[in-house]
């Protein structure tokens, strides 16, 4: 039973503070096995239309990291046929940024009466629950899209299915160094009340 006298005050300072580090400023460790777990479960636990589950998770770690990053170097090269060598180590080496990185997928249930908008929201949804779950436990978070997540080589070599979207690359590791803080909305441009009156 929820009682309302109970107010977390941890968890509002935390979301009214927290923010991503880049993921060139992380290193290893990555989180542990049980909380990637941990961290994928609240992934989970997110607004879910119709209980479509309209999401998968895809974990690369390690080795993984190198044989995707030759998969975004080479249709690197293929779309960008004048590429200098730099250019293209830097696009091998994206994944190896972070010790883990978890791919989520937006995987809609075309036609269905839910509609595919509001299947697309859970999944960013999940993204942004792994993100905070992350960083509440002092790991380092970003979520990232870059241009690969757009390459179909690239979707078909992490495991998407015809169909599915890459809602981000979620990278995760330790802190190098305390993130800078970056400008937020101001509160009054973003939130209006509504009235009769006009
Ligand atoms: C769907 C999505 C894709 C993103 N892709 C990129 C990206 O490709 N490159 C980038 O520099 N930032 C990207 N970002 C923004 C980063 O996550 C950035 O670190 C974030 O805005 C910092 O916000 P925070 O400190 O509130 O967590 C993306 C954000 C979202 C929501």
């Amino acid at each position: 039973m929820s009682d309302l006298n109970v107010r977390d005050k941890d968890t509002i300072d935390f979301m009214l503070t927290r923010r991503s580090t880049v993921a060139k400023m992380m290193d290893g460790p990555g989180p542990t096995d049980s909380d990637l777990r941990k961290i994928m479960e609240t992934g989970m636990r997110v607004p879910d239309h119709g209980r479509l589950t309209p999401w998968r998770f895809i974990v690369i770690r390690g080795d993984a990291r190198e044989k995707i990053g030759d998969v975004i170097a080479a249709s690197y090269k293929k779309n960008n046929p004048d590429a200098i060598e730099e250019q293209i180590e830097i696009e091998q080496e994206r994944l190896t940024r972070a010790p883990v990185i978890v791919a989520v997928l937006s995987r809609v249930h075309k036609g269905h009466k839910i509609p595919e908008w509001e299947q697309v929201l859970s999944a960013g949804a999940a993204c942004q629950n792994m993100l905070i779950s992350a960083q509440s436990m002092g790991y380092a978070a970003q979520w990232l899209t870059e241009w690969y997540a757009y390459d179909a080589d690239v979707k078909a070599a992490i495991g998407a299915e015809a169909g599915d979207e890459i809602a981000g690359f979620i990278y995760f590791g330790h802190p190098m160094a305390e993130g800078k803080e970056r400008a937020r909305p101001e509160y009054d441009n973003i939130v209006t009340e509504w009235s009769a009156a006009g």
